[in-house]
């Protein structure tokens, strides 16, 4: 008996295709989300320093309390939140580890949680882990994959717990709206739900489109856990730096989660993410500027090729629509990497129903993007050509 080789999927798909974009030297990578940027240089002077004096020891499991005040502060200022940071706020290694600590605080075997998708493949990950069940709301680029309150609605059962939502969302880059938002917090008091926030790129906002954090509505915050992180607003995707805040009792609950998985983030990198919250914002400002001018020359390439997407609405990328290829994501990324060495993202690692998108990133300098788009062209028109 033979047997077929299985098909790479989700995040096993996605490292297939890194390693194999590491093996061409003149590789474009349009797929991964690691900011281009450095480090700002304050940033690593506080790393610098915190070891030079001997920053050694463990730290409390929810995070040092002077990063933690600098983290209450960052929640009011830009995300209109009020969280004690005596109670309210756990420092992680990363979003990843807190989107791991939130699924787990909140859902138990067999309940559900509402998922808008497309979505963040690794939210997925840890929903297995906890043996709750995934429903999943079905959105599109004709509407810039908005998650209808209505559809949100509909899919509500006895055993609903939960509503992920992610905005600026990855991979989709929509961003929900306040009058959403409040609908949905309506839902969630009604059926006593939970919400999950994922807020990571708040800061990286288009247009005219706002971002506002469901936790700063009414009757929101006391259901809502939210996550942050350092990674893609301070270039500092390796540092590992990340934090959840929501109400105290829940955050007990992550608490106890935390110091049971890993313990106190590394000492160096909270200090190091003391000066990020605290020492100048313009690097920030900086890299925003930066995505707002390279998302432009990404999606006049797209259009230029007669390609669909959503309109990134926030995030550093965009979800586009590769159906009139023929192909599915993951041979056409495939295909796109192994001719002209350009990496990107098959819709279908974040989702297997997502075959017919694939999604770039806004993470390379405006020459490379430029190269990457032109190569990812060359690509399609081949494909195109053999069809
Ligand atoms: C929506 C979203 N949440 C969480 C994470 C995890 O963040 P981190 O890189 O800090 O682990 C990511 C990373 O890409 C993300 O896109």
């Amino acid at each position: 008996m033979t047997t077929q080789p299985k098909q790479k999927q989700g995040t096993d798909l996605l490292y297939s295709l890194i390693a194999e974009a590491r093996t061409y030297p003149d590789a474009i990578i349009l797929g991964r989300g690691d900011p281009d940027f450095d480090t700002p240089a304050h940033i690593i002077a506080a790393a610098r320093e915190a070891m030079i004096q001997q920053h050694a020891g463990y730290v409390p499991p929810e995070g040092l309390l002077s990063l933690r005040e600098a983290i209450a502060q960052r929640v009011k200022a830009i995300n209109h939140i009020d969280v004690d940071p005596a109670t309210e706020v756990v420092v992680t290694n990363g979003g990843q580890e807190a989107l791991f600590l939130m699924v787990l605080a909140v859902l138990e075997q067999g309940d559900e949680i509402i998922v808008p998708e497309p979505n963040y493949n690794t939210y997925h990950d840890a929903l297995k882990f906890t043996g709750a069940v995934k429903v999943g709301l079905t959105t599109s680029y004709e509407t810039n994959f908005r998650a209808d309150p209505a559809d949100v609605r509909r899919l509500i059962t006895p055993r609903t717990r939960a509503l992920l939502l992610v905005s600026p969302n990855n991979p989709t880059a929509g961003v929900i709206s306040r009058a959403d938002l409040l609908e949905l917090v309506a839902i969630a008091r009604e059926h006593d739900l939970m919400i999950i926030a994922d807020d990571i790129y708040d800061l990286f906002v288009y247009d005219d489109f706002v971002h506002t954090s469901v936790a700063s509505l009414p009757g929101a915050k006391e259901r809502t856990l939210t996550l942050n992180a350092l990674s893609k607003t301070y270039a500092m995707t390796g540092w590992r730096l990340g934090w959840v805040t929501g109400p105290a009792p829940l955050m007990a609950r992550v608490k106890a989660l935390k110091a049971a998985i890993s313990g106190g983030t590394s000492i160096i990198t909270q200090y190091a993410g003391v000066a990020a919250l605290t020492g100048p914002q313009e690097p920030v400002q900086m890299m925003a500027d930066a995505y707002r001018r390279r998302r432009k020359i990404v999606l006049e390439a797209l259009d230029a090729m007669g390609m669909r997407y959503g309109v990134p609405q926030g995030g550093q990328f965009v979800f586009a629509d590769i159906s009139f290829t023929g192909l599915g994501s993951a041979e056409f990324a495939q295909r796109v990497l192994s001719d002209q060495h350009v990496l990107v993202y098959p819709g279908s690692a974040f989702d297997r129903e997502r075959a017919q998108y694939v999604r770039m990133t806004f993470l390379q300098p405006e020459e490379k993007l430029y190269e990457g788009l032109e190569r990812v062209k060359i690509a399609m028109k081949k494909i195109m050509a053999a069809s």
